[in-house]
């Protein structure tokens, strides 16, 4: 009898984060927030839904972005520190896109979310045809990667043990907050509960584009079902 009255929906607010391990808040360097003002509104948001320090995760990727390297994202963003004053912990770091030949890069330059973890991607078409290289690259320099939003790489969701075998290889997940809400469509769920089943996810990341983008994150529910693990995951 309780479960006919147990809620089916839960909240952003129930879940307890305290810190963004992803988004793309750094103005005017990605296809991000383009202008100060925004950001300022949107760490504005954050702080008042609980968050307390925030990762900026830039793209690195040259295809797209070719202008981004370390050094030019560590200038903007003092320049941003400087002029975003905010009573949040802003820190540095990067989602670096796994293209061919990211293996041989040098993993010691890469920024990291935190100590020894560094955030890697794929495109949302197709996977990359080196991830398994850039994994082994990552992990004998000594690095762990995190891999941003699997639930978001569709083409993997009529083979799952794909993610057993990037788990088991040493990779880390980082959940997408909006994918929770089922808004990337059905395939994107079933990935989701797949990685949240396993206790897989490590890191939750808001992916923050737009002062919609975070919103929609905040006010919108997800499965009550979900929250027992994202409490588990969240810091
Ligand atoms: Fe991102």
């Amino acid at each position: 009898m309780f479960s006919l009255f147990r809620p089916k929906t839960a909240g952003f607010d129930q879940i307890g984060i305290r810190t963004d391990w992803h988004c793309h808040l750094l103005p005017r360097v990605d296809d991000g927030v383009q202008d100060l003002g925004r950001t300022v509104r949107i760490l504005d948001d954050m702080r008042r839904a609980g968050y307390h320090t925030i990762v900026h995760t830039p793209h690195f990727n040259p295809e797209l972005f070719p202008a981004n390297t370390e050094d030019s994202m560590r200038d903007a963003f003092e320049r941003y520190r400087e002029n975003a004053p905010s009573t949040l912990e802003l820190k540095l770091a990067g989602e670096y896109m796994v293209y061919d030949g990211f293996e041989k890069r040098d993993m010691s330059q890469l920024l990291q979310i935190e100590p020894g973890k560094v955030l890697i991607e794929m495109s949302y078409l197709y996977p990359s045809a080196t991830m398994e290289q850039a994994i082994f690259s990552i992990l004998m320099a000594g690095l762990t990667p995190v891999i941003a939003h699997p639930e978001r790489y569709l083409y993997y969701a009529d083979t799952l043990d794909r993610f057993d075998r990037l788990h088991e290889l040493g990779a880390q997940f980082q959940l997408n907050l909006l994918s929770l809400q089922g808004v990337y469509g059905p395939k994107s769920v079933q990935i989701l509960e797949y990685i949240l089943d396993k206790g897989w996810y490590s890191y939750l990341g808001t992916d923050t584009h737009s002062v919609h983008h975070f919103r929609g994150i905040v006010q919108n529910p997800f499965k009550a079902k979900y929250l027992p693990q994202l409490q588990a995951i969240a810091r």
